[in-house]
């Protein structure tokens, strides 16, 4: 997209440099790409004898055309600058989502070791409590038969007494 743009803006240059009215100069030249210097209002000495000829309604018509192009490159360039910084908050949006349900998934996962943990903790206390339970059962039957043959042997014991 910052390639279009850039193309738009050269060949805006070279339409107003063939029109005599700026000048475009390659300035540089990198792996990345080229950079122009673009001078407005300095045509080349050897293009002043034409200068007369082109008349002078035409000139501020094609100037305005450049005013117009390069607001326009430059509405472009906003466009694409939003449209990175939408794409960007997007892309973070995305990245939270992610981690907020990673969250949510540890929770659960806690949760869930939680209640088995509980659920475990409570079958053993109710294991136990039926433990004892049937403990208190058996101790229960085991002094109720000592108690008879205490109170047999104490009848047997009275009996002999009398
Ligand atoms: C977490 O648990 C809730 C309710 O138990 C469930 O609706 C949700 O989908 C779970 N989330 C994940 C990421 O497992």
């Amino acid at each position: 997209m910052w390639l279009s743009w850039y193309i738009d803006l050269l060949s805006t240059a070279e339409m107003a440099a063939s029109c005599g009215d700026i000048q475009v100069k390659e300035i540089d030249k990198r792996a990345s790409g080229q950079a122009f210097e673009v001078i407005l209002g300095t045509p080349a000495p050897d293009a002043k004898g034409e200068f007369p000829l082109s008349p002078p309604k035409k000139k501020d018509l094609s100037l305005e055309e450049i005013q117009r192009k390069l607001e326009a490159a430059e509405e472009r360039r906003k466009s694409h600058e939003a449209e990175v910084l939408k794409h960007l908050a997007e892309k973070r949006e995305h990245e939270k989502e992610v981690q907020r349900k990673a969250m949510e998934e540890n929770n659960n996962f806690s949760k869930i070791a939680e209640e088995k943990l509980n659920q475990k903790m409570e079958a053993n206390k109710e294991n136990k409590e039926a433990l004892q339970a049937a403990m208190s059962e058996k101790f229960k039957e085991k002094d109720k038969k000592l108690e008879e043959v205490r109170a047999k042997k104490e009848t047997k014991e009275g009996g002999a007494e009398n």
